[in-house]
Formats: C-alpha cells, sequence, structure tokens
C-alpha cells in the first residue's frame, strides 16, 4: 500500500477534461507526479508533457513503461476504443478506463441498443439497417416525424442526425449509407424514436459490479445560443442538473443506473472507468440516449471541482478492481464551465493568436486549458476549437455564471466567440427572470 501512496500518474489526452484530471490528481495526497500526452499549453504548466498523440498506441505503451507510471487515466473514447487500456494492463500498470470490448459501448450504438434492450433498461425504441433500400422502405411507411437517424460508430459527434420529415430522413440515410459520410461508422445505422423532453449527464466511476454515483449535469451541445445551430463538443455545462431531483434520480438509479452496471457485468465486459449515461428526461420517464466510456468535457470542468471525496482514490479503486460502493462528499455549491472557442467552430479555425489571460483567479475558479499551445516566444496561444473552459463555484448558479462570464471577457484572443446562455434556462426556471450575461466586464468592476 506505501508504494500506492505516492502514484506516478499518466494522463492520456489534451482536453479540457485532461486538465481538470490533471489538477485533480495533483489535488490528491496519493499522488507524487503527474505527466500528460499529449497534453497542451495550460497543462503543461501542471504537469510534464510529452508529444505522445492519444491514439499512437505503441507511443503511450513506450513512455508509460519508460516513465515507470503506476497508473494511467484516459480521457478520450478514441485510445480506449482502440485498446490502450488492455494494452497498458499487459505491461503490468494500473488503468481508469475499460478495455476495448467494454470501450464497445460507445464506438457502438448498435451494440448498446442491443443490450439496453436484453436487460430491459428504458431507452427510445429503434431498428437497425446495414442495406439503404431497407431502410428507405422503412421511413416511406413511416408516420411519424421527426425521427432519429444514428450512424454506427465514433463519429465525434457528429453521426446523428434528426430528421423532421419523409425527405429529410431519406437524405440522412443516404449520407450514412450511401455516401459513407462517416466512414466504416455509417456502415450500418439505427432509426430510432425521436424523444423529446430535457438532456441530463450522469457519470458513474464503475469497478465490476460496484459503482459510485458522481454529481449530475448538464450540457449544452449546440454552438449557437438558445440551442441553436451544430452540434459541438459542448460548449458550457453546470452542475447540479437541478432538473435530476431527487425523485427523478431514484428513478434513474432504480430503472437506469443499476441495471445498466448489473447488465454490464453480467455480459462478462471488464468495466473499470466512468460510465457517462447520457438521459432524455421524457414526461413518461427518463430514457437512456448513449452511453460513453469516459468522463464528458466539458462535464468534468463542473464534476471534479464540487468533489471532496478524493476523485483519485476512487479512480485507483476502480483501476485495482476493489472499488466500494458508499456516497461521496459533494461540495454544495453549484459549479458552471463556459466554454471559450476560437471563431469558426465547430467548422474551420484560426490557429496560433496569442491569449491574454485574467491576471488573477478568485478562490474556486479555475481555467481549464483546451486547444492551447506555448509557441517558440513562450506565449500561450489558441490550438483548437474549444479553446479553454472557464469555471466557477458559487452559492448560487446566478452568482456563479456571473462571475464565471465576468472573467470569459477578461480572456482575449482573435474572434474569441462562447455563448453567453449557459445555465440560462435553468436560472429562468428557478428565478422566472432571464438573466443578460452581456457586457459583464464594465458592469462588475
Ligand atoms: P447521442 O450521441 O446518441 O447522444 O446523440 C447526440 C445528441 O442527439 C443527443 O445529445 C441528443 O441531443 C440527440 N438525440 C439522440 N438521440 C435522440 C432521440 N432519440 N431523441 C431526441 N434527440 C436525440
Ligand atoms: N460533452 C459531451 C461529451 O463529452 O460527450
Amino acid at each position: 500500500m506505501t508504494s500506492l501512496q505516492s502514484l506516478k500518474i499518466l494522463v492520456v489526452g489534451s482536453g479540457g477534461r485532461e486538465h481538470a484530471l490533471v489538477q485533480a490528481c495533483r489535488n490528491s495526497p496519493l499522488c507524487r507526479e503527474v505527466i500528460a500526452a499529449p497534453g497542451n499549453g495550460g497543462i503543461a504548466r501542471d504537469a510534464r508533457c510529452f508529444p505522445v498523440a492519444a491514439d499512437d498506441l505503441p507511443g503511450l505503451a513506450r513512455l508509460a513503461a519508460e516513465e515507470e507510471t503506476d497508473l494511467a487515466i484516459i480521457g478520450p473514447e478514441v485510445p480506449l476504443s482502440l485498446g490502450l487500456a488492455d494494452r497498458l494492463r499487459e505491461n503490468g500498470i494500473l488503468v481508469y478506463g475499460p478495455g476495448q470490448r467494454a470501450a464497445q459501448l460507445e464506438a457502438s450504438k448498435i451494440f448498446t441498443k442491443e443490450l439496453l434492450e436484453k436487460y430491459g433498461i428504458p431507452t427510445a425504441q429503434s431498428r437497425t439497417f446495414s442495406g439503404s433500400d431497407e431502410a428507405r422502405q422503412h421511413l416511406e411507411g413511416r408516420t411519424e416525424f421527426p425521427v432519429v437517424i444514428k450512424a454506427d460508430g465514433l463519429a465525434a459527434g457528429k453521426g446523428v442526425l434528426i430528421a423532421h420529415n419523409r425527405d429529410e430522413a431519406a437524405e440522412a440515410v443516404r449520407l450514412c449509407l450511401d455516401k459513407d459520410a462517416f466512414g466504416e461508422s455509417g456502415r450500418s445505422i439505427l432509426v430510432e424514436d425521436y424523444l423529446e423532453g430535457e438532456e441530463a449527464s450522469i457519470h458513474l466511476m464503475v469497478s465490476g459490479n460496484a459503482f459510485v454515483t458522481l454529481p449530475t449535469s448538464q450540457d449544452h451541445k449546440r454552438i449557437g445560443e438558445n440551442d441553436t445551430g451544430p452540434n459541438t463538443g459542448g460548449m458550457g455545462a453546470y452542475s447540479p442538473a437541478a432538473v435530476v431531483d431527487s425523485l427523478t434520480m431514484e428513478t434513474i438509479r432504480q430503472q437506469i443506473i443499476r441495471p445498466s452496471v448489473d447488465a454490464i457485468a453480467a455480459e462478462g465486459l471488464d468495466f473499470r472507468g466512468t460510465l457517462f449515461i447520457g438521459l432524455m428526461l421524457t414526461p413518461s420517464g427518463p430514457r437512456v440516449l448513449e452511453f460513453n466510456v469516459r468522463f464528458g468535457d466539458p462535464e468534468t470542468q463542473v464534476i471534479l471541482p464540487r468533489m471532496e471525496t478524493d476523485p483519485l482514490e476512487l479512480m485507483l479503486a476502480c483501476a485495482r478492481g476493489d472499488l466500494s460502493e458508499r456516497e461521496l462528499k459533494i461540495r454544495p455549491e453549484t459549479a458552471i464551465c463556459v466554454v471559450v472557442a476560437a471563431g469558426g467552430y465547430p467548422g474551420s479555425i484560426r490557429r496560433g493568436d496569442p491569449i491574454e489571460l485574467p491576471p488573477t483567479l478568485p478562490p474556486d475558479a479555475y481555467i481549464f486549458h483546451a486547444g492551447t499551445a506555448v509557441d517558440e516566444q513562450g506565449r500561450m496561444t489558441t490550438a483548437g476549437g474549444r479553446v479553454l473552459g472557464v469555471t466557477v463555484l458559487g452559492e448560487t448558479l446566478p452568482a456563479a455564471a456571473r462571475q464565471a462570464y465576468a472573467l470569459c471577457d477578461q480572456v482575449r484572443f482573435a474572434d474569441r466567440y462562447f455563448r453567453r446562455d449557459i445555465g440560462a434556462r435553468q436560472i429562468e426556471r428557478e428565478s422566472g427572470q432571464r438573466m443578460d450575461f452581456s457586457d459583464t466586464e464594465s458592469s462588475s468592476a
């Protein structure tokens, strides 16, 4: 045990999620050193970074061995679906993250749909097609729209199309199957009933049959305010998600969480990592939209700062397979994260613009870097679509949001963009008022 009190940890990935993970590790008494691959400009201030890509399995295996890593924490889904966790475990390294077979829960929507149906876990009704003729025939006979068409596989969040009528549905099928818009991932599709409701994210840390429940959260996936425009990786989040009240949570626990963890174990999937359940809260109850086998981004940036229980202790227990179920200690404050992106995201963006950051941060405020890099002159510059996330904990959601937006206004780079309505729907529900977070800088002086 003593050797595990001073862990050397490798965090794999380069986003805001990984920056939050790196900081959580550094804050833990169990941690001796954190290294990251490949990391980003901000992570490099907190951990030694190595220029090994997150999908370079041989490179990562070599790095983990050379650096005598005790525990690897794998952030993104791609290395998990390629089998990085298995590979590192074969080399005797403890890993937080599921193996390749279990990673199918995210990598294949059809695999997950079959599991949900087999175990009677509530989800949208759907049919699977691998030929476009059959899919077209089905859609011609369909009377209910909208309908949801999902490419089977990892498509970086772009493989889900919502069709509002028969013509749009035919076009979606053509995109998925005929034109191979999503490559291999589109060869089979799910045609799924459209669910009405509000979305919420549930994160669990799972080890076999045992799990702990992390704080609830809600993401904002669309690029534009009022949930308009194309989907992104996520433009902001807050925690807790008040829509998941205690009664709803009890239903989710009984109908979804416990049966899902048991189903995964019953299928013999060796799951040691984060199970992130995307839910739609419909008028007839919660339904599973998707499973992810990793932490959400930006959900992690609001979940980890609220945890009083040491997340590293829990990840270590999962990795070792000896997690014991218990209630976690969670701070009562609300956390919000506003993602500051480069203009043009989620389309093409410019890189290399210098970033100006707030000179000081108040207590309980964090800037988690994502698409940042340090240039040859030592300046922090933009290097990706989602550049950074500003997280603030506050006594209430409006208080946290006000402070987060004041900080966002102090983050400056050419063509920066962020949504000014993160959490606004919840604030309006609570207070009956529409918050105005524009131009906070001049009023917050
Ligand atoms: P997924 O990757 O399956 O979570 O889908 C991405 C997004 O598409 C979700 O976060 C929802 O906003 C939306 N979506 C997916 N499935 C459905 C559905 N059956 N009904 C309504 N919206 C959906
Ligand atoms: N924020 C959504 C995701 O990480 O998939």
